[in-house]
């Protein structure tokens, strides 16, 4: 079959790497891809927001499966699009419904949902400017720290942690009263702040069963030791040394399994991935939030761990037959590197030659592209995040030292890395 990946990141470039070793991908296209994805598919120069060049694309190339990488087409109802159009619903779209992907793109539909379905999770109230006053006297009373979730997505940065009240109600008035971030702050969300150890976990179902894949953990902070502004994500490493049978139990009978009944009980279509953003505290898992796709930097440490042919399992997605498959895994531990523009998470600038990548060729690993593209011949950065290397060990500190030597060779202007993924285990 001739598939479609939509997204231009490194979560996209090991996807793409994973599904060309696949015996049942003829052709393989990545929309827009970057410079990595080049070599393991066709790049096709349309943004992953525009459904009808998708569609143009799908029936140009013949495509019967698009896998959607990230939120955005998601929420704007990519699977909808397909599902209402003759000529491409034959096509298996990899990602939940419009209705579905508001578990990402509505943080109140998601606690309605967790409250519903009795999944753990922090206490909370929504507001907008009806009831705005009565957010105030809330915010006055709420013990510290004071978690505020601007609604709809805000590129990422529409959670705010408050330490003191007078934060907390300064935001309030910005989002409510002065749009901070546009539409998506019309209503905000109010919680409890959650103690504990955050970590990853992925699931893959087609609505009626599910598959576990393997857990991660991000760090999300710029700065060693996590110190600093917040990123899209640092490094990753998979597995959790903490991530035993009975956290896994608990994880499958508190939130997986009410979160798989939820979409029957209330006829939510979702053949896709299911990220749980969860806090692990003494051992017991509560639900930070919902994403309706995989996580970057985690899917290049959980791709890699997947043994499993990758085109199988996404075919028995879209055909509502993954009950009947079993994921192989990789035992061994991987670990990425973020490699980021000098500047990130602020601004830096972007068409640095990147040089050493032939030279870093990666016996223990891989090395994703994320900010890539050509330039003629060359490959120059084009993003805060440029690089993934993403390394195997028999453990988190041996599968990050496997990952010295690229890092070193490889370099551009600016580049700046964390040499601490995965330090808390050491
Ligand atoms: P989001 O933008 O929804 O991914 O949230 C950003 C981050 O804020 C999460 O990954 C958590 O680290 C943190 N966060 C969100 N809600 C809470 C909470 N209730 N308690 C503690 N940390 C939280
Ligand atoms: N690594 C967190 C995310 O993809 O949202």
């Amino acid at each position: 079959m001739n598939i479609l990946i939509l997204g231009s990141g490194g979560r996209e470039h090991a996807f793409a790497w994973k599904i060309k070793q696949s015996a049942l991908c003829d052709k393989l296209f990545i929309a827009p891809g970057n410079a990595g994805t080049i070599q393991c598919g066709t790049n096709l120069n349309i943004s992953v927001t525009d459904f009808d060049a998708i569609k143009n694309a799908v029936l140009e190339h013949n495509i019967s499966m698009v896998l959607v990488g990230p939120e955005d087409p998601l929420v704007k109802g990519v699977f909808d699009f397909f599902a209402a159009d003759d000529t491409i619903k034959h096509v298996q779209v990899i990602g939940p419904s419009k209705k579905s992907a508001q578990l990402e793109g509505s943080k109140a539909f998601a606690k309605t949902f967790m409250q519903k379905n009795n999944i753990p999770t922090a206490a909370y109230k929504e507001f907008n400017k009806d009831n705005y006053a009565e957010g105030v006297e809330y915010i006055k009373q709420h013990s510290l720290p004071i978690v505020l979730k601007a609604d709809g997505l805000a590129a990422g940065k529409g959670v705010l942690i408050c330490q003191n009240h007078e934060d907390a109600l300064a935001e309030f008035e910005l989002m409510i009263q002065q749009s901070k971030f546009g539409a998506a702050s019309e209503k905000v969300v109010i919680e409890s702040y959650l103690n504990g150890i955050e970590i990853s976990v992925f699931v893959l179902t087609d609505g009626k069963d599910y598959v576990i894949l393997p857990e991660a953990k991000d760090y999300k902070r710029i700065g060693e030791g996590d110190t600093g502004l917040n990123t899209g994500g640092m490094g990753a490493v998979s597995p959790i040394p903490f991530f035993d049978e009975a956290l896994k139990e608990k994880i499958v009978t508190r939130i997986i399994e009410p979160t798989i009944n939820g979409f029957k009980n209330d006829e939510m279509i979702y053949h896709g991935f299911i990220f749980l953003g969860l806090m692990i505290d003494n051992g017991n898992p509560y639900m930070i939030e919902y994403n309706c796709r995989m996580g970057d930097p985690e899917t290049e440490v959980v791709i890699p761990r997947i043994k499993s042919d990758f085109v199988a399992i996404l075919k028995a997605v879209g055909e509502g037959k993954l009950g009947a498959i079993s994921l192989e895994t990789d035992e061994r531990t991987a670990a990425t590197t973020i490699m980021v523009s000098g500047g990130y998470p602020g601004s830096y600038e972007t068409g640095k030659k990147i040089s050493g990548l032939t030279e870093a060729t990666h016996e223990n690993g891989i090395i994703f592209h994320s900010g890539t593209k050509m330039n003629q011949e060359e490959v120059v950065t084009n993003g805060g995040r440029v690089l993934a290397i993403t390394s195997y060990g028999n453990s988190i500190q041996n599968a990050t030292k496997n990952a010295q030597q690229q890092l070193n060779k490889i370099t551009f202007e600016g580049a700046y890395f964390r040499k601490d993924i995965g330090y808390e285990f050491e």
